[in-house]
């Protein structure tokens, strides 16, 4: 989709689809002078510019725009880039089966240009977003051959530069997530992992189980243990040309299909659904793929996916095994669906050995996080407040939902095992944070270490705002955003 500022105002703009915001009560003085009547029609429909109202009018006539889309912006006070990207997500569904130009006009004045330009463009792109790849027919989807911003200054258009680079991180992350765990095995992430690097010229390094076991990962590899397929740990690494002033190591959790073990997941435990238990390692995938293209300056990122599957045969754990980490930390299995964080230890301890000066692991750790935050937040915790504030920053400008958690030092006691240095599970109070403080244990001294659980935001039963129905792409934006623009 290309992208552009319109060189006409809203008097005479002539593309296909015109979609244009109102603040609540303002009344459509340009609209109706380019269409006289259109107040009355507005005032028959009950429009008051409430936000989340729209008003479809198909103009019949044989020029210009042949379809009129209304949106409520709600109260002018209130509006932001959330508003602008609900309002531009809510044209883009409203444009049909256009497939020439969409045309929008928002009430920008009070935001940043750039921002408001990118804000637009990304969610007119990801609402659009559709997967047809598991149809024997796929339908074919019409999506406006273009976006034009109508009424913004001349140096918005910067704000388009990082749009395609950003979306189609999400998109891939989205079809990795979205694609079943019969197809994205840890084999096939390995192999995105090789695509990346062979389309960007990134550092590719893929760890065999021999390779891991030489390192003594045993808390990987036995997660891994009772799945027919090989475990993977991924390691791609993108280096800024020129000096490098900032190293940086993106953890995702990789588990492309979590059964639970031993402790299966039963009754409503949503074992169906646990092709998402990759969701971190896809955040990660987007953002380097984001990142390798955008090419920021100054930086260094290690992406590190620990990758395997949590299955059951006569190889697999048994619930009470003790195993131990790379570091010689020593671990009681006591509940195998408790996996995430046993394969995020090797991976933090393999992270750490990278000497970064942040890390960020990303991972559908914990069902106790749904609960606590909902579908629209994931969970954040961080044993530095500055990283912490600049990864609230980072998913604040890209209109992910984040919210810090407490790393409650006293729950840690819920980990205490009789036998070995912990218990992999505490008890179900609390379950994200003792899950986060597990993490915490394996991240060296002195580096800045955050956590992000991603556990509700990762998939979308029925969709919102930029989000149609299905994987959500989560973590993409906030991770390229702080990896890109540091505050
Ligand atoms: N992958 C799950 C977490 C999860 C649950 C993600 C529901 C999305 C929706 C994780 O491996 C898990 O099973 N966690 C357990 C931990 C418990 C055994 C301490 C959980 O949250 O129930
Ligand atoms: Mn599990
Ligand atoms: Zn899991």
């Amino acid at each position: 989709m290309r992208l552009s500022l319109a060189n006409d105002g809203l008097p005479t703009w002539s593309g296909e689809v015109l979609a244009v915001g109102l603040f609540k009560d303002q009344p459509a003085t340009e609209l109706e002078g380019r269409w006289p009547g259109l107040s009355n029609t507005l005032n028959r429909e009950q429009f008051s510019g409430k936000p989340g109202q729209q008003l479809v009018v198909n103009l019949l006539e044989g020029s210009g725009p042949q379809r009129l889309v209304v949106l409520g912006l709600g109260d002018a006070a209130a509006f932001n880039l959330d508003g602008v990207r609900r309002a531009a997500a809510a044209a883009a569904k409203a444009a049909g089966v256009c497939n020439g130009l969409l045309g929008l006009q928002l009430n920008w004045e009070g935001l940043e240009p750039t921002a408001a330009a990118a804000a637009a463009a990304e969610a007119v792109r990801l609402s659009l977003y559709t997967d047809q790849r598991f149809r024997k027919s796929p339908e074919p989807t019409q999506h406006p051959a273009g976006l034009e911003l109508i009424g913004l200054p001349p140096q918005a258009a910067s704000g388009f530069d990082r749009v395609n680079a950003d979306c189609a991180g999400v998109e891939l992350a989205r079809q990795l997530v979205a694609a079943p765990p019969n197809v994205v095995t840890p084999a096939a992430l390995a192999q995105t992992a090789a695509e990346i690097a062979e389309s960007y010229g990134l550092e590719l390094t893929v760890l065999e189980r021999a390779d891991c076991e030489a390192r003594g990962m045993g808390a990987f590899l036995a997660v891994s243990q009772g799945s027919d397929l090989d475990p993977k740990l991924i390691h791609l690494v993108y280096r800024a040309e020129g000096e490098v002033k900032r190293r940086l190591a993106l953890v995702g959790k990789g588990l492309t299909f979590d059964s639970g073990g031993y402790n299966l997941k039963v009754g409503g435990a949503q074992i169906d659904m646990m092709k998402f238990d990759m969701g971190g390692s896809a955040s990660v995938f987007g953002a380097m793929r984001a990142i390798a293209e955008r090419k920021p300056a100054g930086v260094e990122v290690h992406m590190i996916v620990a990758s395997c599957e949590n299955m059951i045969n006569g190889s697999a754990v048994h619930p009470g095994d003790i195993v131990s980490a790379a570091d010689g930390t020593t671990i009681e299995i006591n509940n195998t669906d408790a996996e995430g964080r046993l394969t995020l230890a090797d991976a933090l301890l393999y992270a750490c050995e990278q000497k970064p000066d942040a890390v960020v692991d990303v991972a559908t750790l914990t069902g106790a996080i749904v609960v606590a935050l909902g579908s629209e937040m994931a969970g954040l915790w961080s044993n530095d407040d500055a990283l912490a504030e600049s990864l609230d920053r980072a998913a604040e400008a890209g209109g992910e939902g984040l919210w810090r958690m407490p790393l409650r030092r006293s729950y840690k006691d819920g980990l205490k095992s009789k036998l070995a240095d912990f218990k992999n599970t505490g008890p179900r109070p609390g379950g994200s944070i003792t899950a986060a403080l597990f993490l915490e244990h394996f991240v060296s001294q002195g580096t800045a270490w955050a956590h992000v659980d991603i556990a509700g935001t990762v998939w979308s039963d029925k969709g919102q705002g930029i989000n149609p129905a299905g994987a959500t792409g989560y973590g993409v934006r906030t991770l390229v955003n702080w990896v890109c623009n540091p505050a």
